[in-house]
């Protein structure tokens, strides 16, 4: 799979909107560094994490276990599976946040908003 990837935190800088379609068009657009937008291949044995990592990037996670939500990103396009998820509750699943530690993408693209641990409604359920 060809993942797209935002860090969360340059949003802000920006003034760039969560919900805005064309996000990703922006940061393609923005001059960013490579760490914080891009795109890698991940391959069939490698969670999301472990992709961004082997690639050289430092990706926030702490359990690797699916129980702290550190690795938490949101999934803009496509589809990551979640085979271990003892954190996110529901209604955070339908907003499209996902755990990388574990989760393997499933549709050939996607583009993720990564390091979103620091959404409020993620740094609530880390208290
Ligand atoms: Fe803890 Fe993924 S690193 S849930």
């Amino acid at each position: 799979s060809r993942v797209e990837y935002l860090n969360y935190a340059v949003l802000d800088d920006h003034g760039w909107d969560l919900d805005d379609d064309d996000l990703f068009g922006k940061a393609a657009a923005g001059d960013l560094d490579h760490e914080d937008y891009g795109e890698f291949l991940v391959e069939p044995h490698e969670s999301l994490l472990e992709a961004a990592e082997n690639r050289g990037f430092m990706w926030p996670f702490a359990c690797r276990g699916g129980a702290c939500a550190n690795c938490a990103v949101i999934v803009k396009e496509g589809e990551l599976s979640m085979p271990v998820n003892n954190i996110l509750p529901p209604e955070m699943i339908d907003q499209d946040i996902r755990l990388s530690c574990n989760g393997i993408p499933v549709t050939d693209e996607m583009q993720v908003l990564y390091n979103v641990k620091h959404l409020p409604e993620l740094e609530e359920l880390r208290l």
